[in-house]
Protein backbone atom coordinates (compact mmCIF):
# COMPACT_ATOMS: atom_id res chain seq x y z
CA UNK A 1 0.00 0.00 0.00
CA UNK A 2 1.25 3.40 -0.70
CA UNK A 3 2.13 5.91 2.17
CA UNK A 4 -0.74 8.68 2.96
CA UNK A 5 2.12 11.39 2.61
CA UNK A 6 3.44 13.18 -0.33
CA UNK A 7 6.33 11.65 -1.76
CA UNK A 8 9.33 13.45 -1.80
CA UNK A 9 11.91 13.85 -4.18
CA UNK A 10 15.50 13.87 -3.56
CA UNK A 11 18.30 14.31 -5.71
CA UNK A 12 21.32 12.30 -5.04
CA UNK A 13 24.82 14.35 -5.27
CA UNK A 14 26.88 12.00 -6.40
CA UNK A 15 25.74 12.19 -9.76
CA UNK A 16 26.20 15.80 -9.70
CA UNK A 17 29.27 18.09 -11.37
CA UNK A 18 31.27 18.71 -8.15
CA UNK A 19 32.96 21.70 -10.35
CA UNK A 20 29.98 23.73 -10.47
CA UNK A 21 28.03 22.06 -7.20
CA UNK A 22 26.73 25.44 -6.39
CA UNK A 23 24.81 25.71 -9.65
CA UNK A 24 23.49 22.35 -9.43
CA UNK A 25 22.41 22.31 -6.16
CA UNK A 26 20.18 25.60 -6.92
CA UNK A 27 19.33 24.01 -10.28
CA UNK A 28 17.64 21.11 -8.29
CA UNK A 29 16.22 23.38 -5.66
CA UNK A 30 14.69 25.76 -8.07
CA UNK A 31 13.23 22.53 -10.17
CA UNK A 32 11.50 21.46 -5.95
CA UNK A 33 13.68 19.00 -4.65
CA UNK A 34 12.55 18.66 -1.09
CA UNK A 35 15.75 17.16 0.31
CA UNK A 36 19.51 16.63 -0.70
CA UNK A 37 20.91 13.05 -0.66
CA UNK A 38 24.79 12.93 0.35
CA UNK A 39 26.44 9.58 -0.20
CA UNK A 40 29.27 9.00 2.05
CA UNK A 41 31.52 6.12 1.38
CA UNK A 42 35.05 4.93 2.72
CA UNK A 43 36.13 2.60 0.64
CA UNK A 44 35.70 -0.42 2.72
CA UNK A 45 31.90 -0.78 3.49
CA UNK A 46 31.06 -0.41 -0.11
CA UNK A 47 34.34 -0.19 -2.69
CA UNK A 48 34.14 3.57 -3.60
CA UNK A 49 35.12 6.83 -1.98
CA UNK A 50 33.41 10.09 -1.09
CA UNK A 51 33.35 12.94 1.12
CA UNK A 52 33.30 13.40 4.01
CA UNK A 53 32.23 15.80 6.88
CA UNK A 54 34.12 18.81 5.53
CA UNK A 55 31.94 18.84 2.53
CA UNK A 56 28.69 18.28 4.03
CA UNK A 57 29.63 21.77 6.21
CA UNK A 58 30.88 23.45 3.17
CA UNK A 59 28.02 22.32 0.67
CA UNK A 60 25.50 23.19 4.10
CA UNK A 61 26.04 26.87 3.17
CA UNK A 62 24.77 26.59 0.12
CA UNK A 63 21.05 25.78 0.57
CA UNK A 64 18.25 25.47 3.29
CA UNK A 65 17.19 22.08 2.01
CA UNK A 66 17.40 19.56 4.60
CA UNK A 67 20.24 17.09 3.79
CA UNK A 68 19.54 13.55 4.24
CA UNK A 69 23.44 11.57 4.62
CA UNK A 70 23.67 8.39 3.82
CA UNK A 71 26.41 7.07 5.75
CA UNK A 72 27.94 3.67 3.72
CA UNK A 73 30.79 3.23 6.09
CA UNK A 74 32.02 0.88 8.95
CA UNK A 75 31.48 1.67 12.30
CA UNK A 76 29.53 4.57 11.83
CA UNK A 77 28.63 5.45 15.39
CA UNK A 78 32.81 6.97 15.46
CA UNK A 79 31.44 9.50 12.81
CA UNK A 80 27.78 10.58 13.02
CA UNK A 81 28.24 13.71 16.01
CA UNK A 82 30.46 14.93 13.59
CA UNK A 83 27.95 14.72 10.79
CA UNK A 84 25.26 16.51 12.71
CA UNK A 85 27.88 19.33 13.32
CA UNK A 86 28.84 19.59 9.65
CA UNK A 87 24.51 20.01 8.95
CA UNK A 88 23.23 16.34 8.59
CA UNK A 89 19.50 16.51 9.57
CA UNK A 90 18.69 12.81 8.48
CA UNK A 91 21.05 10.47 9.49
CA UNK A 92 21.16 6.89 8.02
CA UNK A 93 23.78 4.49 9.02
CA UNK A 94 23.74 0.93 7.39
CA UNK A 95 22.81 -2.09 8.94
CA UNK A 96 25.17 -3.92 8.20
CA UNK A 97 28.02 -1.76 8.97
CA UNK A 98 27.28 -2.00 13.05
CA UNK A 99 26.72 -4.75 15.61
CA UNK A 100 24.82 -1.48 17.76
CA UNK A 101 21.91 -0.84 15.25
CA UNK A 102 19.39 0.05 18.34
CA UNK A 103 22.36 1.91 20.39
CA UNK A 104 22.63 3.82 17.41
CA UNK A 105 19.53 5.05 16.38
CA UNK A 106 18.72 6.33 20.10
CA UNK A 107 21.48 8.49 19.90
CA UNK A 108 20.83 9.60 16.64
CA UNK A 109 17.47 11.25 17.87
CA UNK A 110 19.45 12.20 21.04
CA UNK A 111 21.40 14.59 18.93
CA UNK A 112 18.56 15.88 16.97
CA UNK A 113 19.08 14.15 14.08
CA UNK A 114 16.68 12.42 12.00
CA UNK A 115 17.48 8.21 12.27
CA UNK A 116 17.84 6.32 9.41
CA UNK A 117 18.83 3.13 8.95
CA UNK A 118 19.37 1.26 5.51
CA UNK A 119 19.77 -2.15 4.44
CA UNK A 120 21.71 -3.84 1.53
CA UNK A 121 19.51 -5.92 -1.09
CA UNK A 122 20.72 -9.06 0.38
CA UNK A 123 19.15 -7.83 3.96
CA UNK A 124 16.07 -9.46 4.45
CA UNK A 125 13.53 -7.14 6.18
CA UNK A 126 13.10 -9.43 9.07
CA UNK A 127 16.36 -7.96 10.53
CA UNK A 128 14.53 -4.48 11.49
CA UNK A 129 11.84 -6.18 13.54
CA UNK A 130 12.88 -5.44 16.88
CA UNK A 131 14.40 -1.77 15.78
CA UNK A 132 11.38 -0.43 14.00
CA UNK A 133 10.04 1.86 16.81
CA UNK A 134 13.20 3.55 16.71
CA UNK A 135 13.62 4.49 13.47
CA UNK A 136 12.46 7.86 11.35
CA UNK A 137 13.50 6.75 7.95
CA UNK A 138 14.04 2.81 6.64
CA UNK A 139 16.18 2.99 3.25
CA UNK A 140 15.69 0.07 1.50
CA UNK A 141 18.60 -0.41 -1.13
CA UNK A 142 17.76 -1.07 -4.93
CA UNK A 143 21.51 -1.22 -5.88
CA UNK A 144 24.15 -2.31 -4.54
CA UNK A 145 25.33 0.23 -3.01
CA UNK A 146 28.91 2.22 -3.99
CA UNK A 147 28.04 3.80 -7.46
CA UNK A 148 25.36 5.89 -8.73
CA UNK A 149 24.08 4.83 -12.51
CA UNK A 150 23.31 0.81 -11.65
CA UNK A 151 20.58 -0.67 -12.64
CA UNK A 152 17.03 -0.93 -10.49
CA UNK A 153 17.09 -4.33 -8.36
CA UNK A 154 13.07 -5.16 -8.78
CA UNK A 155 12.88 -7.45 -5.51
CA UNK A 156 13.23 -4.27 -4.00
CA UNK A 157 9.74 -3.43 -4.13
CA UNK A 158 8.47 -6.63 -2.69
CA UNK A 159 10.69 -5.14 -0.08
CA UNK A 160 9.38 -1.99 0.56
CA UNK A 161 6.21 -3.40 0.68
CA UNK A 162 7.09 -5.49 3.46
CA UNK A 163 8.92 -2.86 5.33
CA UNK A 164 4.96 -0.78 4.79
CA UNK A 165 3.36 -3.42 6.22
CA UNK A 166 5.85 -3.77 9.62
CA UNK A 167 5.78 0.28 9.86
CA UNK A 168 1.73 0.36 9.54
CA UNK A 169 1.53 -1.76 12.52
CA UNK A 170 4.57 -0.63 14.45
CA UNK A 171 5.63 2.78 13.50
CA UNK A 172 3.17 4.70 10.88
CA UNK A 173 4.96 7.61 11.19
CA UNK A 174 8.55 5.99 9.75
CA UNK A 175 9.23 6.97 5.98
CA UNK A 176 9.96 4.46 3.85
CA UNK A 177 13.17 5.70 1.33
CA UNK A 178 14.26 3.62 -1.90
CA UNK A 179 18.16 4.17 -3.37
CA UNK A 180 19.66 3.36 -6.52
CA UNK A 181 18.60 3.40 -10.19
CA UNK A 182 15.27 5.16 -9.41
CA UNK A 183 14.08 6.62 -12.84
CA UNK A 184 10.71 7.34 -14.38
CA UNK A 185 10.16 3.78 -15.67
CA UNK A 186 10.14 2.71 -12.03
CA UNK A 187 9.09 5.53 -9.70
CA UNK A 188 5.25 4.73 -10.18
CA UNK A 189 5.78 0.70 -8.90
CA UNK A 190 7.91 2.12 -5.84
CA UNK A 191 5.37 4.60 -4.68
CA UNK A 192 2.99 2.08 -5.30
CA UNK A 193 4.79 -0.54 -3.03
CA UNK A 194 4.75 2.20 -0.19
CA UNK A 195 7.98 4.31 -0.89
CA UNK A 196 7.70 8.23 0.48
CA UNK A 197 11.42 9.10 -0.43
CA UNK A 198 12.23 8.55 -3.77
CA UNK A 199 16.41 9.47 -4.58
CA UNK A 200 17.59 10.09 -7.86
CA UNK A 201 21.00 10.28 -8.95
CA UNK A 202 21.74 9.30 -12.30
CA UNK A 203 18.41 9.70 -13.86
CA UNK A 204 18.18 13.09 -12.99
CA UNK A 205 21.86 14.57 -13.33
CA UNK A 206 22.53 12.68 -17.21
CA UNK A 207 19.29 13.76 -17.93
CA UNK A 208 19.47 16.50 -20.58
CA UNK A 209 17.28 18.85 -18.83
CA UNK A 210 17.24 17.86 -15.07
CA UNK A 211 14.84 20.21 -13.99
CA UNK A 212 12.39 18.86 -16.91
CA UNK A 213 13.20 15.63 -15.20
CA UNK A 214 12.50 15.94 -12.03
CA UNK A 215 9.48 17.36 -12.31
CA UNK A 216 8.10 14.64 -14.33
CA UNK A 217 9.65 12.53 -11.81
CA UNK A 218 7.61 14.30 -9.18
CA UNK A 219 4.91 13.83 -11.34
CA UNK A 220 4.24 10.50 -12.40
CA UNK A 221 5.29 9.86 -8.37
CA UNK A 222 2.14 11.84 -7.76
CA UNK A 223 0.33 10.25 -9.56
CA UNK A 224 0.79 7.01 -8.00
CA UNK A 225 0.27 8.17 -4.76
CA UNK A 226 -3.03 10.09 -5.67
CA UNK A 227 -4.33 6.70 -7.29
CA UNK A 228 -3.79 4.77 -4.83
CA UNK A 229 -6.17 6.91 -2.59
C1 LIG B 1 24.56 4.27 -4.32
C2 LIG B 1 24.07 5.50 -3.62
C3 LIG B 1 22.95 6.16 -4.29
C4 LIG B 1 23.24 6.62 -5.68
C5 LIG B 1 21.97 6.56 -6.43
O1 LIG B 1 25.39 3.55 -3.49
O2 LIG B 1 23.64 5.20 -2.29
O3 LIG B 1 22.44 7.24 -3.52
O4 LIG B 1 23.77 7.90 -5.78
O5 LIG B 1 22.24 6.93 -7.71
P1 LIG B 1 21.42 6.39 -8.94
O6 LIG B 1 20.08 7.04 -8.88
O7 LIG B 1 22.26 6.86 -10.08
O8 LIG B 1 21.35 4.90 -8.84
ZN1 LIG C 1 22.52 6.81 -1.27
Amino acid sequence: MPSARRPKIVPSLLSADFAAIASQIAMVEGAGADELHLDSMDGRFVPNLTWGMKIVKDLRRLTTLPFDCHLMIVEPERYVDAFRDAGADIITFHYEATPHQDRLLAHLRSIGARAGIAINPGTPVSMLVDLVEGVDRVLVMSVNPGFGGQSFIERALVKVAEVRELLDARNPDCEIEIDGGVEPGNIERAVQAGADVLVAGNALFAAVDPPAMLRALRARADAASAAAR
